[in-house]
């Protein structure tokens, strides 16, 4: 029976351009994913969007002196247009501002009220860093300072991108206003806390069943995050910019937390995709069905908000929807400084990234594709290096798998008059090419369906160096002379080879498979698994 997901990338901040490193981390491996899993006969939809609500939105408008709607919509556009020239094809990119859908707030509140309903959310006062120049609060990354967990001089409201440690904003050292740079005082103010610490147990259980399941760093961090024993948090900000707080006067001025509305995004980009398709109840199809399983691409700094937070907000609505089946963090692209020798986390404010506009304007998607792919970085943290991908590109994608495509179609052009010739006596050697094939299809098969992307190109090239070999071996521009049976079946071989490394390949480097899909004859492209051990008949 075929199989239905529901697959998600993490919703960019619409702050700025998206660079490789992003893409490494959460785009492409649910769009290689996503174009497998069709496929191979399953149906899947695709959701993204940009996340425009919270600080960062706030803070860049803030220091360009315009609208956060005017940054949103700049990036909105921005960003996907970006994807759009790297064939990630979405069903649909929305966001979660108004400007790009009207069911985000809604569904917004609904999701903030049920928990307070249910007892799940609690007010309390409590203080907070309070600019008194910039006549305001300073929540997130309006603050900055000194991390009290490891001495970070960047540390961020109450998070560190050194040593990943959550911590009160107020033990922050030598807090500035990120504005103006003034010293903060210290405000009471009220704010809206989800009870993670009831949940704890609930979520304990749930989290169990994934033990073997789930990617290591996954799971080692939810782990970590157990043992310390969850804590309640704040789900609320005094922010302009957001999903206001569906409570009147006690709330004005506040707005629900960006982490708190951005994943309720990918439901209400399939209420805003359910609608395009003249049923908007059709969310629920993926959202609140058991036979439906729902995968979020994320990279690992978003694994807590994934793993823990957002499923204890779906549990905590107590309705039917459904948890996350699999959540495949990646770890980092980390970007070579000069020669290679070092590298560091991609950083917009280092400047350190390379930007996909940038990238795309001088090398055709596929190529980037290929080489984010092989190199992706699924267990470890992965140093980009442009040293590295010319080394990939011509080696392997030119070097191994272009060239062996050119062989075969150059040869049978040229001696078979374009058309596949009848399959002569098979040697042991040719039962062996053949039999690589099938064994690398299966392989790639598991890989894909496991997230392991980096090792499915590693065995196509590989089977691409065993049909150079084979070819080699065989040295069909001898036996056209000597033993035209012999050359024949190692074009038909051949012929069988390209087919399938055409179908492999398909989810990785669509354009160009398309290309060699219809280079091998095809009209089409039906891009179906079971086309890659499809017989070509003589002749074709
Ligand atoms: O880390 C980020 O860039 C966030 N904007 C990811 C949000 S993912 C989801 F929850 F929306
Ligand atoms: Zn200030």
């Amino acid at each position: 029976m075929s199989k239905k997901f529901m697959v998600t990338s993490a919703l960019p901040y619409a702050n700025g351009p998206i660079h490789l490193g992003h893409i490494a981390g959460a785009y492409l491996p649910a769009d290689i994913f996503v174009r497998f899993q069709r496929a191979i006969g399953n149906e899947v939809l695709y959701i993204c969007g940009t996340d425009e609500h919270g600080v960062p939105i706030t803070l860049r408008a803030e220091q360009e002196n315009v609208t956060p709607r005017t940054i949103v919509q700049r990036y909105h556009e921005n960003i996907k247009h970006a994807f759009q020239r790297l064939n990630i094809a979405f069903d649909t990119f929305s966001g979660t501002s108004q400007l790009h859908n009207k069911h985000h707030a809604k569904i917004s509140r609904e999701f903030f009220l049920n928990l307070l309903q249910n007892g799940l959310v609690v007010s309390r006062l409590s203080d907070q860093h309070f600019c008194e120049k910039c006549s305001r609060f300073l929540p997130d990354r309006f603050i900055q300072g000194i991390c009290p967990n490891c001495g970070y001089p960047e540390a961020r409201g109450d998070e560190c991108s050194q040593c990943n440690r959550p911590f009160d904003p107020l033990a922050l050292k030598s807090p500035k206003c990120k504005i103006c740079g003034n010293l903060p005082t210290v405000k009471s103010t009220k704010h809206w806390y989800f009870k993670l610490d009831v949940m704890q147990k609930e979520l304990q259980t749930w989290l169990d069943t994934k033990t073997g399941q789930w990617k290591e760093n996954v799971l080692n961090f939810v782990n970590s995050w157990l043992k310390q024993g969850l804590q309640e948090r704040a789900i609320t900000r005094d922010l302009y910019w957001g999903v206001p707080v569906p409570l009147h006067e006690e709330a004005a001025g506040k707005v629900l937390y960006v982490w708190f509305d951005a994943p309720i995004g990918y439901i209400s980009a399939t209420m805003e995709w359910a609608e395009s398709q003249g049923n908007i109840e059709k969310w629920r199809e993926y959202w609140q069905n058991p036979n439906c399983q729902i995968v979020h691409f994320i990279g690992k700094d978003n694994i807590p908000f994934h793993a823990i937070i957002w499923p204890a907000m779906l549990l905590g609505q107590r309705l039917n929807y459904e948890l996350p089946w699999q959540i495949p963090a990646n770890e980092y692209l980390t970007f070579g400084v000069t020669g290679g020798e070092l590298s560091e986390k991609a950083s917009k404010s280092k400047g350190n990234v390379v930007w996909v506009h940038d990238a795309l304007d001088v090398f055709p998607a596929d190529i980037i594709r290929y080489y984010l792919a092989s190199s992706s970085p699924e267990r470890n943290d992965t140093m980009f290096t442009w040293r590295d991908f010319q080394k990939k590109s011509n080696n392997e994608l030119l070097g191994v798998l272009g060239n062996l495509c050119n062989r075969i179609l150059k040869f049978i052009e040229k001696n078979f008059d374009g058309q596949i010739p009848e399959l002569g006596p098979l040697s042991p050697r040719d039962q062996e090419m053949r039999q690589h094939i099938l064994t690398t299809l299966n392989k790639v098969c598991e890989n894909f369906d496991h997230f392991e992307v980096k090792a499915a190109v590693a065995e196509i090239v590989n089977l691409g160096r065993l049909g150079n070999q084979y070819f080699d071996e065989k040295a069909p521009w001898k036996t056209f002379r000597e033993n035209k049976a012999d050359c024949q079946t190692c074009m038909c071989i051949g012929a069988e080879l390209i087919q399938a490394i055409a179908v492999m390949l398909g989810p990785i480097l669509p354009e160009s498979m398309q290309k060699l899909w219809q280079q091998l004859g095809h009209a089409d492209i039906p891009n179906h698994w079971d086309f890659a051990t499809r017989k070509l008949p003589v002749g074709h």
